[in-house]
């Protein structure tokens, strides 16, 4: 049984510190897994979150993360196809019961996976936020009222290698989103791919399927000839996952008549409306209403994807001391990483 009490960590107030408290371990309702949390994959989010207050719309004190992996203790009315002790992963709502920066969390199944038994729970705390971030955004239907996507065919769908030959243009490969970009673009066929990293970081993105490397740090002018020498046409495809002013400008510049920029910010760019382009923010959730059947799609194909080494996940950094070590791994996050998810394990909270 488990207990029924958690440490959690607290954000206190809109903009205010976060604190360490204890709250009720909640039982699952029809449809999620009460999961023990051994990973959380820290976000980007939550540090502007604690910053500016934004995007966070639920009461205080708030618990915060969306990316958890760990072990099931007790399964709701109506889940099938997981069972007491199975190891899952999945990407979590910002409501008090579900967030990740806490113990226990509820987890709702039918955008959970398995974690094969090649990764651990820590590599699995990497998968499931970036990986709905990337995927979402290729292979759901474009929609100009709601959350969409590139409307590409998925490869667990029959679009495996189906765009064999087609150029993509990834900016930022080394992040946790490029990452996973890059591996999605592999799988369905999309050469060359090539992407902007740190020098640093080109082994990492070759090793995911990148098959050129541009240092992200020349001159956006320097960049701009180095991306037009190696391909003769703009991009159909084109996918920011930096999504700052200036990267967004560089992916604009190489982005065909007709083609797709898909952006993790929101666009500081002026369209121009005559070319037909599809410019787009992705919206990472699973949950969102729009995104929920592709999103199912997605994580019912994840754990062969991952089993079979064609996905992999980010590399990771575990921070020390479990939910009370999140916060300056949230400054680190602020003030830049490399390559790496940080991954806190709440069971090592003292
Ligand atoms: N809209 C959504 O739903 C959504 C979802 C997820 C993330 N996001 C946003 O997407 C962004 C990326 O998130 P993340 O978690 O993937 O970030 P991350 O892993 O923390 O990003 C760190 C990486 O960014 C790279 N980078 C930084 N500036 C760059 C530049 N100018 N050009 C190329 N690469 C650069 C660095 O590469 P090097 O190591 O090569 O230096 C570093 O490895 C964040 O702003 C996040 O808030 C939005």
């Amino acid at each position: 049984m488990p207990p029924t009490q958690q440490k959690a960590l607290f954000l206190q107030a809109k903009q205010g510190a976060f604190a360490l408290g204890t709250r009720p371990v909640p039982s699952p309702k029809a449809g999620e897994l009460l999961v023990r949390v051994e990973g959380v994959g820290l976000s980007p989010l939550d540090w502007k979150i604690q910053k500016t207050g934004f995007y966070y719309t639920g009461t205080y004190p708030a618990v915060l993360g969306t990316d958890v992996s760990g072990t099931v203790e007790e399964v709701g009315e109506g889940v099938t196809g997981f069972a007491k002790g199975d190891k899952v992963f999945s990407s979590v709502e910002y409501a008090h019961d579900n967030a990740a920066y806490q113990q226990y969390a509820l987890v709702t199944a039918a955008v959970a996976a398995k974690v094969p038994s090649n990764l651990s729970l820590d590599e699995a705390a990497t998968l499931a936020a970036g990986i709905a971030t990337a995927a979402l955004a290729l292979y759901d239907t474009p929609n100009t009222t709601a959350p969409g996507g590139a409307g590409f065919t998925p490869p667990w769908d029959g679009g495996r290698g189906k765009y064999a030959g087609k150029p993509i243009l990834v900016l930022g490969g080394a992040s946790s989103v490029g990452q996973y970009v890059i591996q999605f673009a592999k799988l369905s066929g999309f050469s060359p791919i090539i992407t902007t990293a740190s020098s640093s970081s080109e082994r990492l993105v070759k090793s995911f399927g990148a098959t050129h490397v541009l240092d992200r740090n020349l001159s956006p002018a320097d960049l701009n000839s180095a991306v037009s020498a190696l391909v003769a046409s703009p991009f159909e495809l084109v996918y920011d996952a930096i999504s700052l002013p200036d990267t967004q400008e560089i992916a604009y510049e190489h982005l065909a008549p007709g083609g797709t920029l898909i952006l993790t910010l929101p666009s500081t760019l002026q369209i121009d409306e005559t070319k037909k382009q599809l410019v787009f923010q992705v919206y990472w959730s699973p949950h969102a209403p729009s995104h929920r059947k592709v999103a199912e799609q997605l994580f019912a194909a994840l754990p062969e994807l991952l089993l079979s080494g064609d996905i992999k996940p980010n590399p990771v950094k575990v921070l020390p001391n479990g939910l009370e070590g999140i916060p300056e791994g949230l400054k680190e996050l602020e003030r830049g990483v490399s390559g790496v998810k940080l991954v806190a394990r709440p069971k090592e909270t003292a």
